[in-house]
């Protein structure tokens, strides 16, 4: 019978065991235009944490008692839809289950043959690789020859904005991170100029070191202490790309703002939040950009699996402790 996590309580901090529910339910039958798949990954997006509370967001909070949010890829094995044949690769807002009936709205075919691993769908020819490339050439507008400062740059998001801001000729690239191998990947294997660990490193006195006439683009996913420490550094018309404040999700109390911003002023610079799903409709003109970069060997993508449905909240937890390594996913049988 197929299995499902339900978002049992809104989190009080970190998402705890008891924030889901697992039920069975028995298989439905299809309808005309419908296709069952068997959900082989699910993608751990730090967001999740957002849209189990009540806060306002780009979507509704998941309702209680609803089967959690999250996006899967998996392959088809039954369908009564043409667009969407049995055997099939496809990625869609799958939720938290091992089996997912779709319409097809919201659904992309891929052929995972082609591709490192499947979960590159949903990693660096996905969401979070498509997030670095638009948030640094559309929101970040960056350049060749400027300087490029990303935080959480082992990560997901950050790892691919670091290979990417190296691809696109940018003339330093300071990846942020914790641990000392998290820092010696940034530079050793995604390309980076240099590496600062902010959890051993003074970041501020690194990033004069490192970026000493200033900072042009500074891609944001963590907030803090980081943020304000870049807002220090600006140089003349600098942008900040706000990605994400994953050091603000799990807040019990008021999120944090920046308490450096006025530097904006005097920097002329400007700081733009943007959500992926506006650039959906682009996303081949991304995989375009990414896919030589990749084929090259100048684009990797490292992915961090857990096993198994029930252990979906633990894999969770990892993003938030920086326990995780690369992209996390959860694979299930
Ligand atoms: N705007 C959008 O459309 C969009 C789309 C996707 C993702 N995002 C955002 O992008 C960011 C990265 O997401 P991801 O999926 O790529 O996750 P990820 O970077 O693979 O994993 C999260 C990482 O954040 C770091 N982190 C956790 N708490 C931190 C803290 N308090 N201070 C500094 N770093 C911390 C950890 O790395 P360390 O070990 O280095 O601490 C952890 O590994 C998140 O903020 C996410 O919400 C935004």
């Amino acid at each position: 019978m197929p299995r499902a996590l339900h978002l049992a309580a809104r989190p009080a901090g970190t998402p705890k065991d008891s924030d889901f529910e697992t039920r069975e339910r028995a298989a439905a039958p299809l309808e005309d235009g419908q296709f069952r798949v068997a959900v082989k990954f699910l993608s751990i997006d730090p967001a999740m944490r957002v849209w189990m509370s009540e806060a306002k967001s780009y979507w509704p909070p998941v309702p209680l008692g609803d089967v959690m949010r999250a996006q899967g890829i998996g392959e088809i094995t039954e369908s009564k839809n043409p667009k969407f044949p049995v055997g099939q690769w496809v990625s869609a807002m799958t939720g938290v289950q091992d089996e997912y009936v779709g319409d097809g709205k919201g659904a992309h075919v891929f052929d995972a043959k082609r591709l490192p691993h499947p979960g590159w769908a949903l990693s660096v020819f996905g969401a979070t690789g498509m997030t670095a490339y638009f948030g640094l050439t559309d929101i970040g507008q960056a350049k060749a020859g400027e300087v490029l400062v990303v935080s959480a740059a082992a990560g997901a998001v950050g790892s691919s904005a670091v290979q990417i801001g190296k691809a696109l000729g940018m003339k330093t690239v300071v990846g942020i991170a914790g641990g000392p191998d998290k820092c010696k990947f940034i530079t050793d294997t995604l390309g980076a100029d240099a590496a600062i660990d902010y959890k051993n490193d003074d970041v501020g006195k690194a990033l004069k070191e490192h970026c000493p006439d200033g900072i042009d683009v500074y891609f944001d996913n963590v907030g803090g202490d980081i943020l304000d420490e870049v807002l220090k550094r600006l140089r003349l018309k600098a942008r900040i790309v706000l990605c994400g404040g994953i050091s603000q999700y799990n807040a019990e109390g008021a999120t944090r703002g920046p308490a450096n911003y006025l530097s904006m002023i005097s920097s002329r610079a400007r700081m733009e939040g943007f959500v992926i799903i506006d650039y959906m409709h682009r996303a081949e003109e991304a995989i375009a950009a990414m896919a030589p970069w990749a084929a090259a060997g100048k684009l990797k993508g490292k992915l961090d699996v857990v096993d198994g449905l029930d252990n979906f909240p633990a894999a969770l937890r990892r993003v938030y402790s920086g326990a995780n390594f690369g992209k996390q996913l959860v694979k299930l049988t």
